[in-house]
């Protein structure tokens, strides 16, 4: 091995040790007064099926969650108790666990929309239940003052606002918001295709160690050098055999 091929590896390890020691502990960030999505709605004294359910499906603690580790804020559409007594009756009981969860997630915008902001937004928006473009569409459209929802379900209106603080929205809205995907008939399962060869293949051995002949010539570098840090020769090793 020539001398001037180790001025590449000699770069990364200082490279790699200069990146490990200037890490120090990111700084803790005033945290913000909590929000809780099921206070709010508790507040206003209309939605407490919507809160059950929210409750339930463990939305409610998602939202929260999300609401206190990002900046992106949230939307939420609420229904209120009256919304929920009129959808047919039976209904509500006949959607699996899972279609609870959805049915919740949809009334949950992963960011924050003042009213006016919807003016603006471009359809079919995203909800917490899944892309815009699949099985959860949702258009909000403007007419002066007046928001309605369409789900391809459902139309509603969007009513008071609940709640705002430039990061958690939550609009009152006359109807559940029922998602489109419940009641569509299912895609067909795809016909189950298992390519056997993939167990094989991983156990083929030619990944595994094979001769090393820079091995000497890197820790007699080290060596020279003085450096003890084994962890970060581990790294430099590991690089420097990528680098050849
Ligand atoms: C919104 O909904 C209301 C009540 O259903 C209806 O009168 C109005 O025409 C709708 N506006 C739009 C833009 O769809
Ligand atoms: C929602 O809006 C998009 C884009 O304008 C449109 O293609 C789609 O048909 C709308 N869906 C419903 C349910 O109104
Ligand atoms: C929703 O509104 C659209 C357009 O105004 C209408 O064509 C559709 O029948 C309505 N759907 C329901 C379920 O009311």
């Amino acid at each position: 091995m020539n001398p001037p091929n180790l001025a590449i590896p000699a770069f990364i390890f200082f490279l790699l040790c200069t990146i490990a020691s200037a890490q120090s502990p990111a700084p803790a960030p005033a945290p913000p007064g909590p929000t809780n999505v099921t206070a709010v709605l508790e507040k206003a004294g209309r939605f407490t099926t919507f809160i059950r359910l929210l409750q339930n499906t463990k939305v409610a603690d998602q939202i929260n969650t999300q609401l206190n580790n990002s900046n992106q804020g949230m939307t939420i559409f609420a229904p209120t108790d009256s919304a929920f007594s009129s959808l047919k009756p039976g209904m509500l009981n006949s959607f699996t666990d899972e279609q609870k969860v959805e049915l919740m997630q949809f009334h949950v915008l992963p960011s924050f929309f003042s009213t006016s902001q919807f003016q603006t937004a471009s359809n079919p928006l995203r909800t917490q239940a899944g892309g815009s473009q699949g099985s959860f569409p949702m258009n909000v459209t403007a007419t002066g003052n007046n928001l309605n929802i369409t789900t391809g379900v459902t139309n509603a209106t969007v009513g008071n606002t609940v709640y705002t603080d430039n990061q958690l929205a939550v609009y009152e809205v006359d109807r559940v918001l029922l998602p489109l995907s419940f009641f569509q008939s299912p895609a067909p399962a795809p016909a189950p295709s298992k390519p056997k060869k993939a167990a094989e293949s991983a156990l083929s051995p030619s990944d595994s160690d094979s001769s090393t002949p820079d091995d000497s010539s890197t820790a007699n570098y080290l060596s020279k050098h003085g450096v003890g840090a084994m962890a970060c020769a581990g790294l430099v090793f590991a690089t420097f055999r990528r680098t050849l």
